[in-house]
């Protein structure tokens, strides 16, 4: 999704604009803009594309010195990416130039009104709509921010601004409302950004805004001001993001330094949950009565949170002895929902800004349900809405492709899982304790799958030319096999599909034939196995090239299957946590392969701020 990044000092603007912006692309974008205001004048750079194209704008234009400018990225909602719609956007009287991350909703009558007043629009974006409204605005306001905060009232929807005034060369405007917007206080001059990245090395101290709050920035510091223009003080917090996190260490991609990042997780999230043989979680605020009482759980997600849900489902249902119902948050939001007391609600969202998540989440609370949220932003929007929180201490994730926050997720859907049979005494003590000494063990497992990717590559040279793709599974790895699939279509752009393997003959068999590769991921130790074994052999006798994940070290795997991917041993509900890792593996190496850009592949947002 778009990204926005201000500075106001004495230092290269337009490279610290550059440098943020380059921090905020795992977000997603199609093309990139800077305002630039120098002795009073705007210099505007746009290009479509990777933020290298508006490098080249940049190193055409070398002479410019300026010590206050906006910059963005956009992903296109409202027009295609062109110079046209790129921001920043600009006033008619050329004196009030923006950035925005948001849509704003009513943004068509809002144009109808200003266009009847006279005006005019060059672009087909909500965010010209905004930047000319501001410019009425001034006719009547007393200052600049006052016009601001008089346009934002007639806003609906959701916006992080950066606005500049030829009149005020000393302000930069920083206003939110339903999107993340941070500013702050370095050495050289004040800073405003859509993520805590674009700030890293220029800021010491920054602070969240909060909805409809404006800072007022200036080469000396910030003013923090209320929508009635009341002056307040906002407590700043250090900047902590190591240099660590924002860099490779080492690895090709963000992808492979992140999934190898995985067993650490794990480790650090049994050590923070499980203590002395029990599962405590402080901050889940059910008491053992409520949690007795539950009659539901709904769990709310999109994309590969959503396939985490659907673990999460199938665990605490096996254990806690609890109806669970998974919905994709866009579904959720536009259904009538019986009445029913004693619901818990889990949001479910890395990023914690995902706009249809927040949305159903609002909805649930409005119902009454207990919100709780999972995310891996303890500082994101999503938090605000919960009444219970559960961290994922994943670490900043910039690969657009989710791998360890997925991690992170099934982890703490085991440990949440264990935590309300814990409570509700549906288990026996010693299943129980048998669970969390195989948990105990996964990190270790996970780092011999890591140790070790030759085959996982040498299947990906096999099979990268490969035009579709279909995963299948039974029970627990349904999941599995839908995220392996999510994976590899979204970086790879092969067409991959994911089944319960039960249904390959209920129609997607017709597709299969000697250029269809069917992966599989089949663990011993349950009906499933034998069951999928059997599937295998349906997809083998229509000639399709077979690939199996799994633990199994039986020998005649080696004559159905084509390629076996080997993971260690794990009981089966907790081997969606390890077979995954071949997956992710899979999917990048093919990807690479195919010299996709894995990191930040096409059409893609890291956050998808919208509906
Ligand atoms: C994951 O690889 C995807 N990029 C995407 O499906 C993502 O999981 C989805 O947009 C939800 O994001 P969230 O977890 O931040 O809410």
């Amino acid at each position: 999704m778009c990204g926005v990044v201000g500075f106001i000092g004495s230092e290269n603007t337009a490279e610290i604009l550059f440098n943020g912006l380059k921090t905020l692309e795992y977000r997603g974008y199609d093309s990139a803009g800077l305002a630039l205001c120098q002795n009073n004048s705007f210099h505007i750079l746009k290009a479509v594309g990777k933020l290298e194209n508006l490098l080249r704008e940049m190193q055409k234009n070398t002479s410019l010195d300026a010590t206050m400018g906006i910059g963005h990225i956009r992903w296109a909602t409202h027009g295609a990416p062109s110079l046209a719609n790129a921001h920043p956007h600009i006033s008619n009287d050329g004196k009030t130039v923006l950035v925005h991350n948001g849509i704003i909703e009513n943004y068509k009558e809002l144009k109808a009104d200003l266009s009847a007043k006279g005006y005019r629009f060059s672009s087909d974006t909500d965010t010209e709509v905004a930047v000319v409204q501001i410019e009425d605005e001034l006719k009547s306001a007393a200052s600049f921010p006052q016009a601001v905060r008089q346009a934002m009232q007639k806003f609906r929807g959701a916006f992080a601004f950066l606005i500049m005034n030829k009149d005020n060369p000393q302000m930069l405007v920083a206003a939110k409302r339903n999107a993340p917007l941070l500013v702050g206080r370095g050495e050289k001059g004040m800073m405003a950004a859509s993520d805590v990245p674009a700030l890293a090395g220029h800021v010491s101290k920054f602070a969240y805004l909060d909805d409809d709050e404006l800072a007022l920035l200036s080469p000396q510091g910030m003013v923090f001001q209320n929508a009635q223009g009341s002056v307040f003080t906002k407590p700043l917090q250090v900047l902590s993001l190591s240099q660590e996190a924002l860099s490779k260490n080492g690895f090709d991609h963000f992808m492979l330094k992140e999934i190898n990042e995985q067993p650490a997780i794990v480790r650090s999230l049994l050590q923070r949950f499980l203590v002395q043989g029990k599962i405590v979680m402080p901050s889940f605020n059910l008491s053992a009565q409520e949690i007795e009482n539950l009659t539901k759980i709904e769990i709310v997600a999109c994309g590969t949170s959503l396939h985490a849900a659907t673990v999460g489902k199938y665990v605490i249902e096996e254990l806690a002895d609890i109806p669970v119902e998974v919905e994709a948050a866009s579904e959720y939001i536009y259904r009538k929902h019986p009445k029913n007391n004693n619901i818990l609600l889990i949001g479910v969202s890395q990023s914690g800004e995902t706009a249809d998540t927040i949305s159903a989440v609002k909805l649930a609370k409005q119902r009454g349900a207990h919100v709780l949220v999972l995310t891996n932003r303890e500082d994101s929007s999503l938090v605000r809405f919960a009444d219970s929180v559960l961290g994922l201490n994943a670490g900043l994730e910039i690969s657009v492709a989710a791998t360890k926050s997925y991690t992170a997720q099934l982890m703490m859907f085991y440990l949440l899982a264990l935590y309300l049979t814990q409570e509700r005494k549906t288990q026996q003590h010693d299943v129980l304790q048998k669970l969390q000494k195989n948990l105990m063990a996964v990190p270790v497992q996970m780092e011999e799958i890591l140790a070790d990717t030759k085959s996982v590559q040498r299947c990906a040279e096999k099979y990268a030319k490969a035009q579709d793709f279909i995963y299948v599974s039974r029970g627990v790895n349904v999941a599995t096999a839908l995220e392996g699939a999510l994976k590899l279509k979204e970086i790879s752009y092969i067409n991959a599909n994911a089944y319960p393997a039960g249904e390959l003959k209920h129609g997607p068999i017709a597709l299969l034939d000697e250029k269809m590769p069917v992966l599989s991921v089949l663990m011993p130790g349950s009906p499933n196995y034998d069951k999928l074994l059997s599937n295998s052999q349906e997809a083998k006798a229509r000639h399709a090239r077979l690939i199996a994940v799994t633990s199994a070290r039986d020998k005649n795997l080696k004559s159905l299957f084509d390629d076996v991917l080997q993971v260690p041993e794990v009981p089966e509900i907790l081997s969606p946590l390890t077979a995954n890792i071949p997956l992710q593996l899979l999917a990048y190496f093919m990807a690479n392969k195919l010299g996709r850009d894995v990191d930040k592949p096409r059409n893609l947002a890291k956050s998808v701020t919208v509906e």
